[in-house]
């Protein structure tokens, strides 16, 4: 965030904020220079497998949005074919210009795998311009071998997607650090999505928890 050493500077001692600094110096802050885009509960819809209550793929609890679904499971809605998921949709902040942010606190557990748990949404080659990905305990832009972390399993990491239309880039940060820079998929009406959505040689339960879920742009 932008206002970070701010509130390092006045509300922390001097030492903390340097020992920050110094601990993240090889860290970029990759929502600097971008504004945040207000989000509540109306900007955040859920789609789940259509036959069944929300509250059987769907947790909020203390702030953590915690998402699953089986291989089984309907799509989320009737006529739709595409592959099973529980997943939140980030509405009325579609764009089709500009450089917009995603930010967000991923989890998997442990046995997770064939799932794509954050996503771009629209394009002109595709219809998404980023997932994020999770085979085998390892973090993917889409498909592997484009890992982006591996040992990704029981630990939280902050992920940081920057999707810059009029350039046709994605950046992708994972804690920080730069781990994709490269081409989207052309124009579109896109959003943040994330969750979990089914993918190949999928596990017998997929589950992914996010929080502090923020949006930015430039
Ligand atoms: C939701 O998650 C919390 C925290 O893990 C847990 O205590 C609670 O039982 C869960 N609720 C449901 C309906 O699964
Ligand atoms: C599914 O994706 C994994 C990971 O990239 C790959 O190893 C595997 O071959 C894929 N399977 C199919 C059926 O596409």
């Amino acid at each position: 965030m932008a206002v970070l050493p701010i509130l390092h500077l006045t509300l922390l001692p001097l030492i903390i904020y340097q020992a920050t600094f110094f601990a993240s110096a090889a860290v970029v802050d990759p929502t600097l220079g971008f504004t945040l885009v207000s989000l509540d509960n109306s900007n955040l819809v859920i789609q789940k497998p259509y036959n069944v209550p929300v509250n059987q793929r769907y947790n909020f609890t203390n702030g953590v949005h915690q998402f699953w679904i089986y291989p089984t499971d309907k799509s989320f809605k009737i006529d739709s074919n595409t592959q099973p998921r529980t997943e939140i949709r980030i509405s009325k902040h579609e764009y089709t210009s500009g450089i917009w942010q995603f930010e967000g606190y991923g989890y998997v557990p442990s046995g997770t795998s064939g799932v794509c748990i954050m996503q771009v949404f629209g394009g002109s080659s595709s219809a998404t311009t980023s997932q994020l990905r999770v085979y085998d305990g390892s973090l993917t832009y889409y498909k592997s071998p484009h890992v982006l972390s591996q040992n990704i399993y029981n630990r939280w990491f902050r992920v940081n997607a920057i999707h810059d239309v009029d350039a046709n880039n994605v950046k992708i940060y994972i804690d920080g650090v730069l781990k994709r820079d490269g081409v989207g998929c052309g124009a579109g009406t896109h959003y943040f999505k994330f969750g979990v959505y089914a993918q190949n040689d999928s596990s017998n339960c997929m589950e992914s928890r996010w929080k502090d879920i923020k949006v930015f742009k430039k």
